[in-house]
């Protein structure tokens, strides 16, 4: 009896540890037409830390069709856009120490890839976020929902 609990036991730790693994590492790529291959993330709030990939699958160099990925509650998007491209491709098109911004990737150009982790501390359980490219021009289209659920 008490060997079939402990196999039990073990089965359940390793489903549900490789499961929240898996599970708070995302990714998602970007391309020339100026897209995001998805409209939605979504990754289970019981995630510390969040694993976030970003491919750039087009050829375009970084100056004409830059992407990154930039986190922030929906409300907040519009506004840290505007103040991103102010601030410049000599801050990756996002104001300097912008509390606003949750999370926020590198910029990176045609055939790039940069990874991301970040801590979900800041994040409230099924609030509204949204993740978008600070790119000028780019967050009417490049953006999605995340959900922290
Ligand atoms: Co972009």
């Amino acid at each position: 009896m008490y060997k079939i609990t402990l196999a039990f036991i073990l089965l359940i730790a390793s489903i549900t540890s490789s499961k929240a693994f898996s599970s708070c590492a995302i990714s998602i790529d970007s391309n020339d037409a100026m897209q995001f291959s998805k409209q939605t993330l979504s990754v289970p709030s019981s995630c510390k830390k969040v694993t976030l990939t970003l491919n750039h699958t087009g050829k375009l160099p970084k100056k004409i069709m830059g992407h990154n990925w930039v986190l922030t509650t929906s409300a907040d998007v519009q506004a840290v856009a505007m103040d991103g491209m102010r601030a410049g491709a000599k801050n990756n098109y996002l104001k300097p120490n912008d509390t606003r911004v949750l999370a926020a990737s590198e910029l990176i150009g045609g055939g790039g890839s940069t990874t991301l982790e970040f801590s979900t501390e800041q994040l409230k359980a099924k609030g509204d976020y949204t993740f978008f490219c600070s790119f000028p021009g780019h967050f009417g289209i490049m953006k999605g929902q995340f959900k922290f659920v």
